[in-house]
């Protein structure tokens, strides 16, 4: 499953915006029905998306449509109209305010009769699923379990806040008063460790303040750093700052292939069939090795390339440490 370290979020009604995204460098776009465009608004923006999609230019973006949640009345025809209209032409469907896993199991059921209509691959379209407030929280787990369609869980910070009385006025930021410590921490371990033993993607919301890219840098280093696989963007300014956040820096892409390295040649004939070696200051073993694979693998997934390699010659000493 390809990394979704930006996801760019686009009006469905705003035909400007839908063409402009085209030709920017996130990693997923997603055309919105639901909260970016007004109820009246509504089924035009359904047109501009299935012929936005059907008129192709997305290159190697994943192509998600997000449609409104499940207490409206307009979930079931943004369903249909874009599925039927576009299903060839898009990978995921999101759905926000996701609060059971019987609404992820109405939209895969929707989704398989569609494609049965429509002749196209039964469960090639996959399910995006918004955890945006208190009910989906506690029952993420039954979520991200709910159909093999699901690809990712998405942490929706305004809503979330609304649904928890959070006194907080800004989208993604501190609500203030709460010094010291990260209001967001529980949502987003809760959501990442649902996701994580589901084998999904972990996404993180949206950062309102625009043009504060060093503020959006912040938080998108909190998530990433936690695990998160990516972060929406709301303004083509956030776009580098996402897909920087969440890969690898240099030193710890460098770091963990060296680990690799190092550990396969120490348990190599070679390098003695050591299980745990030192690598500079450094003991690592097997545990290690796993770490290094995370960081190696999302470094590759980005195309990041190598520029400090290890060699076995220059290893200090591969003298057996205790394990971890
Ligand atoms: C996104 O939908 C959010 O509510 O943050
Ligand atoms: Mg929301």
């Amino acid at each position: 499953m390809r990394q979704r370290r930006s996801c760019l979020a686009v009006p469905g009604s705003s035909l400007k915006m839908i063409d402009k995204a085209r030709g920017l460098g996130s990693d997923q776009v997603f055309l919105d029905l639901e909260d970016a465009v007004a109820p009246l608004a509504k089924a035009g923006a359904r047109k501009n998306i299935v012929a936005a999609l059907n008129e192709g230019g997305w290159g190697d973006k994943l192509r998600v449509v997000r449609v409104n949640d499940l207490t409206t009345a307009w979930t079931y025809q943004d369903v249909v109209e874009v599925v039927e209209g576009a299903g060839a032409n898009l990978d995921c469907i999101m759905l926000p305010k996701v609060q059971s896993a019987a609404h992820v199991s109405w939209l895969d059921l929707t989704l398989t009769q569609i494609e049965k209509t429509m002749g196209y691959e039964i469960g090639r379209i996959g399910i995006e699923a918004q955890i945006e407030d208190p009910a989906g929280l506690v029952a993420v787990d039954e979520i991200a379990a709910a159909s093999p369609r699901t690809q990712t869980i998405i942490f929706g910070p305004a809503d979330f806040m609304a649904t928890s009385k959070m006194r907080s006025l800004v989208i993604g930021e501190q609500p203030p008063g709460y010094e010291g410590a990260d209001a967001f921490h529980y949502p987003l371990m809760r959501i990442l460790m649902a996701a994580r033993a589901h084998g999904l993607q972990a996404i993180d919301g949206p950062y309102a303040q625009i043009r504060d890219v060093a503020g959006f840098t912040a938080v998108a280093r909190r998530s990433a750093a936690l695990g998160y696989d990516g972060k929406w963007v709301l303004h083509p300014g956030q776009i580098d700052a996402a897909n920087e956040a969440y890969r690898p820096t240099q030193d710890d892409y460098d770091h963990a292939e060296n680990i690799l390295d190092a550990y396969d040649w120490a348990t190599s004939d070679a390098g003695g069939r050591k299980g745990a070696v030192m690598l500079g200051e450094e003991m690592i073993d097997e545990a290690s090795r796993k770490m290094a694979l995370v960081v190696a693998a999302a470094g590759r997934a980005s195309a990041m390339t190598r520029t400090d390699i290890w060699q076995p010659e220059s290893a200090p000493e591969a003298t057996e440490a205790g394990a971890a």
